[in-house]
């Protein structure tokens, strides 16, 4: 196995191309066009495993919703929840809510301007403070995330399918990443080395005839790559259920690990398959499961067949759907079936009424 770049390869010679590369190629997105740390840090949370064109939109709902970090320490968690909503992994918006309310008690509302003390913040960790502090503040620290090993291992010649919690593997990887920084930008560097394994090079189909440093690659697409994860797949059904223009909706448990304390369309039991054909069928993937999401009409009358995830089940007017703390699946089936038109929360969630 090949253990470093090729002999012609150097740090200055990848800088110039890839960089080159990213003034060309680059993407305009939102968070590209400011410095603002907060809004940095909300993209980079955001970004975390969930695809850029799904990020967008709720990125400029959410800055514009909570345009400071005292906005969003002062939020109720239910709003910041509703804004997050379709993330997915809602834990991040947990932690980044906690975490604005630690920077506004303990530091003055000032972020930390350095990846050393950003790490202090809940939900910081080594990506994201690096992040943070090379594109924000320009200090110089590499970011690694899974784009950049990619390209770096690539570059490097390395096996990437090593065992992934290797510790010495990855330290390797970080300090390969610090070696080739562009010092002098780190933070367009950091971006455009993560633009590179983005849209470039892929992880199953790399585009190397268009790689801006394919010359300088050991690899050039010959490469192990890991196996795909093996995906279970789930039947699902849910109800959707009206009574005077309101929605029965139901909270998901507070215990529950996936999605605590968001709303959905109330579970129907397996055992009690409806008779009459579904109105909706879904495909929605969470994790590693594909689920077949089947949604029934039901009547107010029949609402004891359904299973009651939390116990808690409210009607919800359809007006007031908008501002709640949805999960993605029940936003996804809600605007397909017309009963949500918008993706921005009310300004105040008015309060539900409890069910009979
Ligand atoms: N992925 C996560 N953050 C990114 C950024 N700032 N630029 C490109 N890709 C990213």
């Amino acid at each position: 196995m090949a253990s470093r770049l090729r002999a012609e390869t150097t740090p200055q010679n990848l800088q110039d191309q890839l960089s080159g590369w990213y003034a060309a190629h680059r993407r305009d997105l939102p968070w590209r066009r400011t410095r603002n740390p907060y809004f940095i840090w909300i993209s980079e949370i955001m970004l975390q495993q969930t695809r850029v064109a799904v990020v967008i939109d709720r990125y400029q709902a959410f800055v514009s919703r909570f345009p400071t970090v005292q906005a969003l320490a002062e939020a109720g968690e239910h709003d910041v929840l509703a804004l997050w909503s379709g993330l997915g992994y809602y834990r991040r918006a947990r932690m980044l809510h906690q975490a604005a309310q630690f920077v506004v008690r303990n530091l003055d509302g000032q972020l930390p301007r350095t990846a050393a003390e950003l790490l202090q913040l809940p939900g910081v960790g080594g990506y994201t403070a690096a992040a943070i502090a090379s594109i924000a503040y320009g200090e110089p620290v590499a970011v690694v995330d899974g784009n950049v090993e990619r390209v770096i291992c690539r570059l490097a010649g390395w096996d990437e399918a090593e065992p992934k919690g290797s510790s010495a593997h990855r330290r390797r990887i970080e300090q390969m990443a610090s070696r080739l920084l562009d010092r002098t930008h780190p933070g367009e560097w950091n971006q455009a080395m993560m633009e590179l394994g983005a849209t470039v090079c892929l992880p199953r189909n790399p585009q190397c005839l268009v790689c801006p440093v394919a010359s300088g690659c050991q690899t050039r697409g010959e490469h192990k790559t890991q196996p795909r994860a093996r995906m279970l797949t789930r039947e699902v059904a849910h109800a959707v259920v009206e009574r005077r223009g309101a929605i029965l909706l139901e909270r998901r448990p507070a215990a529950e690990t996936v999605m605590p304390g968001m709303w959905q369309l109330p579970l129907l039991r397996p055992a009690e398959p409806p008779r009459d054909p579904p109105l909706l069928t879904v495909r929605h993937a969470i994790m590693q499961v594909n689920y077949r999401v089947h949604l029934h009409a039901v009547a107010p009358a029949d609402i004891n067949r359904l299973t009651i995830a939390g116990g808690e089940r409210r009607w919800c007017a359809k007006t007031d759907l908008a501002g709640l703390p949805l999960t993605g699946l029940a936003r996804k089936v809600l605007t397909k079936l017309g009963k949500l038109t918008t993706h921005a929360p009310a300004a105040r969630p008015r309060r539900l009424r409890s069910t009979p």
